[in-house]
């Protein structure tokens, strides 16, 4: 379960980060809103939501989890790695997840090509500095 979302982090990140610049570009050459686009913000979105589901197996089986459990959430604050793991890497997702569901349904919402682009430029956006602050990169590349 760990390997899983390991790799799929990367998938993750790469298909925020690819929406991001899509949507930054376009705004920029004033393109139309095309079936790419909004299949490049659905695959992003499917793969975050995999991610959540995966993330939240994978903490309650973790040792973070066991940790937080017999140190409570004061003692798991005193010590950054299991601060990190066990409670700002999860919150900081859940978070950024949301992020990303709330640009997705109100690029749905929007009529004009522009507003589109900008809700994935805003919430898409948004969403990868919270998950580029809080991924444990030490570990990842261990
Ligand atoms: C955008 C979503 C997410 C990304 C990009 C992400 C990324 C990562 C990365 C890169 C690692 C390190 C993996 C390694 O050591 O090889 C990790 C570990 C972990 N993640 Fe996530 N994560 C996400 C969402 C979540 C969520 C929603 C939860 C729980 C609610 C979660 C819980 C954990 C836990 C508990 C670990 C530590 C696993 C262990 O060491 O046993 N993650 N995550």
């Amino acid at each position: 379960m760990k390997t899983v979302h390991s790799i799929l982090a990367a998938f993750v990140l790469i298909a925020i980060a690819m929406v991001v610049f899509n949507a930054v570009m376009s705004l920029k050459r004033e393109e139309k809103f095309k079936a790419g686009d909004r299949k490049l913000g659905l695959i992003a979105l499917i793969l975050t939501h995999t991610q959540l589901i995966i993330g939240l197996i994978t903490f309650y089986i973790s040792d973070w989890y066991m940790e937080l459990r017999r140190l409570g959430m004061g003692g798991a604050m005193k010590d950054s790695e299991i601060r990190l793991m066990s409670v700002e890497h999860p919150l900081m997702m859940i978070i950024a997840i949301a992020l990303i569901t709330v640009g997705w349904s109100k690029h749905k919402k929007a009529t004009e090509d522009k507003a589109k682009f900008k809700s994935f430029v805003i919430f898409y956006g948004l969403a990868l500095l919270v998950i580029l602050s809080r991924v444990p990169w030490a570990q990842w590349f261990q």
